[in-house]
C-alpha cells in the first residue's frame, strides 16, 4: 500500500516524520511517497499545492498530512492547501474522534466522534468587500452535502452507542441551518436503530465542557465543527493529541487537528501523538485494524508510564520530553 506524506509547514515537518517512523516500524508493507504543500513551498515556488502533489495523493491509497500555515491577511495567489485538497478530492467528511487518554491531562470516559461537513459553509471562500466599509461572506449549505454528512454520522453511530446529536443554529440561520437540520432529520428516519436529537451550537459549546461524556456522535456544519473539535480536544489533552480524517468516496487524508504551531516550531518539542493517532486512523481506513490497535496501545502504554511532552505536563517543574524522545518511546512499545 502506498502512503502519500505531506509534512507541510512548521511542526508538520516534525510530527509527520515521527508518524512515518511508527507506520514503518509496523512492517506491513507500506511505501511512502513524499509530496510538497504549504506556505513555505508557496514562497519558494509561487504554488501552495503543486499539481504533482495532487497527482501523488490521487495515486496513493491514503495520505498523511501535517499542517500548513495560513497568513491572517490576504496573500495574492495563496489559498490554504488543506482546504484546496478537501475540495479537489471532495473529502466531504471530517471525522474527529475524542477519546480519553490515560493521564491527568485527560478527562475520563470520553468516546465521542465529531462529524464535520468538510466542503461548504463559510469555507467556500466567497468573500467580498462592498464600498470599502462592509465585508460579506457567503454561507453555502446544500441538501446534497448535508445528506451525505448525515449519512456518515448515522452509519458511524450504528457501530457505536447509537446516538447522533445534530448541532446547528437554525434559530438564527433559518434557511441555511434550517436546511441542514431538516436534511439530517430526514436521513435519521433511515436509521431506526439510532437515536437522533439536536442542540444549538452555543449550548453544545457549553455542554462539551460540563457533560462531554453524554455524547456519542455529533454532526455539524463546517465552521461549527472546526470550533467544537478544537474545544473538544482540550478535554483529552489539547491539540497535540487530537487526530482527524478527511474522507471522500475514493480518497482520504489524515491529519492532526492542530496547525503549524509557529510558537513551538523548530524546537523539537511538538507532541507527535496527534499525528501518530491520525496514522492509526489511516490504518483503520486501509482495513489494517490490527496494526491500528497496536499503534493506539503503544501510545496508551507510553502515556501510562508518564512519558509526556510539554503540552501535557501540568507540573511546571517538569519540562516534558522532546518529539524525538516521545517517538522513540512509542517505537519501543511497538
Ligand atoms: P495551532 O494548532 O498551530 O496552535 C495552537 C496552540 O497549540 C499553540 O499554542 C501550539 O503551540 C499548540 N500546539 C499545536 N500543535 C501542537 C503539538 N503538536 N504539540 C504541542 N503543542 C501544539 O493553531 P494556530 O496557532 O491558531 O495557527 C497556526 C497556523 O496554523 C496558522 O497559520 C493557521 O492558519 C494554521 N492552521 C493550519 C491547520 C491545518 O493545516 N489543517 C489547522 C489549524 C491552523
Ligand atoms: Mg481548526
Amino acid at each position: 500500500m502506498r502512503i502519500c506524506t505531506i509534512p507541510g509547514d512548521g511542526v508538520g515537518q516534525e510530527v509527520i516524520p515521527a508518524a512515518v517512523r511508527v507506520l514503518d516500524a509496523l512492517q506491513i508493507g507500506l511505501e511512502f511517497l513524499h509530496a510538497d504543500a504549504g506556505f513555505e513551498h508557496f514562497q519558494k515556488t509561487g504554488d501552495a499545492i503543486p499539481e504533482t502533489t495532487l497527482e501523488t495523493v490521487r495515486a496513493c491509497d491514503a495520505t498523511l498530512f501535517g499542517a500548513t500555515a495560513s497568513p491572517l491577511t490576504r496573500v495574492e495567489g495563496y489559498r490554504s492547501p488543506i482546504l484546496a485538497l478537501r475540495q479537489a478530492l471532495d473529502l466531504y467528511a471530517n471525522l474527529r474522534p475524542i477519546q480519553s487518554l490515560p493521564g491527568a491531562f485527560s478527562r475520563l470516559n470520553l468516546d465521542m466522534l465529531i462529524v464535520r461537513e468538510n466542503t461548504e459553509d463559510l469555507y467556500v471562500g466567497r468573500e467580498r468587500v462592498e464600498n470599502d466599509d462592509a465585508a460579506i461572506a457567503e454561507r453555502v449549505i446544500t441538501r446534497r452535502a448535508s445528506e451525505r454528512i448525515a449519512r456518515i454520522a448515522f452509519e458511524s453511530a450504528g457501530c457505536r452507542r447509537k446516538r447522533v446529536t445534530i448541532v446547528h443554529k437554525a434559530n438564527v440561520l433559518k434557511m441555511t441551518d434550517g436546511l441542514f437540520r431538516e436534511t439530517c432529520f430526514q436521513v435519521a428516519r433511515e436509521f431506526s436503530n439510532v437515536r437522533a436529537d439536536e442542540m444549538l451550537v452555543d449550548a453544545m459549546a457549553m455542554r462539551l465542557v460540563t457533560n462531554p461524556q453524554d455524547y456519542d456522535v455529533i454532526v455539524t456544519t463546517n465552521l461549527f465543527g472546526d470550533i467544537l473539535s478544537d474545544e473538544a480536544s482540550a478535554l483529552i489533552g489539547g491539540l497535540g493529541v487530537a487526530p482527524s480524517g478527511n474522507i471522500g468516496v475514493t480518497n482520504a487524508v489524515f491529519e492532526p487537528v492542530h496547525g503549524s504551531a509557529p510558537d513551538i516550531a523548530g524546537k523539537g518539542i511538538a507532541n507527535p501523538i496527534g499525528a501518530i493517532l491520525s496514522a492509526a486512523m489511516l490504518l483503520d481506513y486501509l482495513k489494517q485494524s490490527e496494526a491500528a490497535t497496536r499503534v493506539r496501545r503503544a501510545v496508551q502504554r507510553v502515556l501510562e508510564f508518564g512519558t509526556l511532552t510539554r503540552d501535557l505536563v501540568s507540573d511546571l517543574g517538569h519540562a516534558g520530553v522532546t518529539t524525538e524522545e516521545m517517538t522513540r518511546a512509542i517505537l519501543q512499545q511497538l
